[in-house]
């Protein structure tokens, strides 16, 4: 006779920047979307024998994680399935853990906080803890120092929290009764390296501090009203601020020439604005359309674009599906 199978889940979802990527680093305000169509979700039970893995990215044994040859995301997946296992003071044994669902890794989508996020509840829950909101993010935050170096705790937050978040300072509030401007997130299909963006904007205000200053700043203010535009539903004055946004970064030099095409073809799609957003340097761009019953339409304009992928925010999810 063996033991009954008992088991446990936890699931978390991608998130999108609207405004204030990078200049988040140094203390200056963001807003981050939950993208529902893109979750995540990770089984734990217990087993005999030694620790599993699985995930979108790998299938099997942690020994084979550990050879040197899985892709990065997959140290991530399991950095955070060992820090879990510390973090309840049990053994690194005799857990399966298998996460289903894709959320396309270094896109600045948030997979690295997302896989985390997921793995780390679906194994404290097989262990009969609820996690608490600061429990959770605490590890997710553990793996994204190893994905990123630094992380300002966006990222965490933001798949972590079912609605709209700002950002500021270590501290994240959700954004209430505020208007939800209908997104088309579109992926350039090139990976893009959040620590490697940080660190080039970092050099950069080594040699430039009062310009790069100057640049977060005006992102802030950018940030700013675009927490009025959400609040008063000003899709225009929107849109505007995140074309301004995307020139900044471009300056700061975390752009690309697939990042700039597909902001070019969101404007020629009908978008009111565009930019990318997380760490840039490839990734995924945000374009904002008119109306939501305009999502198909932008999202297809990007597609024949070139785009890799599609995903709507905020509504038209079953339009596009
Ligand atoms: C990455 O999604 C967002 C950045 O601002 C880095 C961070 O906030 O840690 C580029």
């Amino acid at each position: 006779m063996h033991e009954p199978e008992r088991g446990a889940h936890g699931s978390a979802h991608a998130k999108t920047i609207l405004l204030g990527e990078h200049a988040v680093v140094y203390g200056r305000p963001a807003i981050a979307f939950p993208v529902r169509s893109l979750t995540l979700t990770a089984h734990a039970r217990a087993v005999d024998g030694p620790l599993r893995l699985s995930t979108p990215y790998h299938h099997g044994s942690i020994a084979a994680v550990d050879d040197g040859t899985a892709p990065r995301e997959e140290h991530l997946a399991e950095a955070a399935l060992r820090h879990t296992l510390d973090a309840l003071g049990v053994a690194h044994d005799g857990v399966d853990v298998t996460v289903t669902g894709r959320i396309p890794a270094a896109r600045g989508l948030g997979s690295s906080a997302a896989v985390a996020s997921a793995i780390s509840v679906a194994v404290a829950r097989l262990h009969g803890i609820d996690l608490t909101y600061e429990a959770r993010f605490e590890l997710v935050q553990f793996v994204e120092r190893i994905a990123h170096g630094s992380p300002s705790g966006l990222d965490a937050h933001a798949t972590m929290s079912p609605g709209p978040i700002r950002f500021e300072s270590g501290v994240a509030r959700p954004l209430v009764d505020t208007w939800l401007p209908p997104l088309v997130i579109a992926d350039t299909g090139v990976a893009g390296h959040t620590a490697a963006a940080v660190a080039s904007v970092r050099a950069l205000r080594t040699t430039d501090k009062r310009g790069v200053d100057a640049a977060f700043d005006a992102i802030a203010a950018l940030v700013e009203g675009a927490h009025t535009d959400l609040r008063t539903g000003d899709a225009t004055a929107l849109g505007a601020r995140m074309n301004a946004c995307h020139s900044i970064l471009s300056d700061l030099g975390v752009s690309s020439p697939e990042l700039d095409t597909l902001v070019d073809a969101a404007h020629t799609g009908g978008a009111l604005g565009a930019k990318l957003t997380g760490g840039g340097q490839g990734g995924c761009v945000i374009a904002l359309a008119p109306t939501p019953a305009d999502v198909p339409a932008l999202a297809r304009a990007l597609t024949e674009a070139g785009a890799r992928g599609v995903w709507p925010v905020n509504g038209g999810e079953e339009e596009a599906a």
